[in-house]
This record gives structure tokens, sequence and C-alpha cells, in this order.
């Protein structure tokens, strides 16, 4: 690479920090929905979790494929990420909102990753965060969809 990879490494350590936040914080509304609607949205928040703790590793492999350590600890990525913990005791609609929201901000690091990428020549970073845009997209579309009712 013959371009400075530090405003990459920079996006994909708030990428990975975000979406991090957002595994957890939907790992924690999986474990503590309840009501009428539990069945539906625990099995929503669980696949919405497994296919963000993938992503993790996606986005930390490729802080690596660049040549620095991958921030790895709580502390880190809680000083790294814009994304709040959730409240367990939140309603069921609140979580589903609270989760579109993280979705739709994640989304927007994402849009300013991919033009960054793109400034710095990193393709594959830029179709990595590309992918990862449609979705976070899709996702807050779904959990939008799901609060309308
Ligand atoms: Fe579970």
């Amino acid at each position: 690479m013959t371009t400075n990879n530090g405003p990459v490494i920079t996006v994909l350590e708030k990428a990975l920090a975000d979406t991090y936040a957002l595994a957890l914080k939907t790992q924690n509304y999986h474990w503590n929905v309840t009501g009428a609607d539990f069945f539906q949205l625990h099995g929503m928040f669980e696949e919405q979790y497994g296919d963000l703790s993938g992503a993790v590793d996606e986005l930390a492999e490729r802080i690596r494929a660049l040549g620095q350590l991958s921030p790895g600890g709580f502390k880190a990525f809680q000083a790294l990420t814009q994304i709040e913990d959730g409240d367990g005791a939140s309603s069921p609609m609140d979580m589903v909102k609270d989760l579109a929201k993280g979705h739709e901000t994640v989304s927007s690091l994402l849009r300013e990753g991919v033009a960054t990428a793109e400034e710095n020549d990193d393709v594959a970073t830029a179709d990595m965060l590309t992918g990862r845009l449609t979705v976070h997209q899709k996702t807050a579309w779904m959990l939008n969809a799901t609060a309308a009712r």
C-alpha cells in the first residue's frame, strides 16, 4: 500500500467499536425483552446480533490486514463508540426504536467511511464498509417497520 492508511484505520476502529456496542445492546434486548411479541422480537434480535458479531470479526481482521493491532477490550471500545448501552427494562417498542436509531448512526459513520477509504485508494475496505452499510440500512428498515405497526 503506497498511501497513508491512518484515516482508514481510524474509520475501521470506529466501525468496529460501534458494531461491537450495537451487538452487545442487541443481545441485551434479546435477553431482556418481554411481552406479547416476545418470541418474534427475541428471535429477530438474535438474528441481528449474530450478523453484528460476524461483522466485528471481519472489521477487526481488516485492521490486522492493514498492519495495525485491533482494539479488543471494553475500555478501548467505549472510548471509540458513539453507541450507548441499552436499558434492559425498556419497553419492547423502545428497544426496537433504539436499535433502529443505532443502525442509522452506524450507517452515517459507514457512509463517511466508504468515502474515506475511496479517497485513500483502499477499494477492499470501501467494499467491506459498503457491504456493511447495506446490511445496516436493511436492518434499520426492518426495525422501523416493526415499530410502525
Ligand atoms: Fe439466546
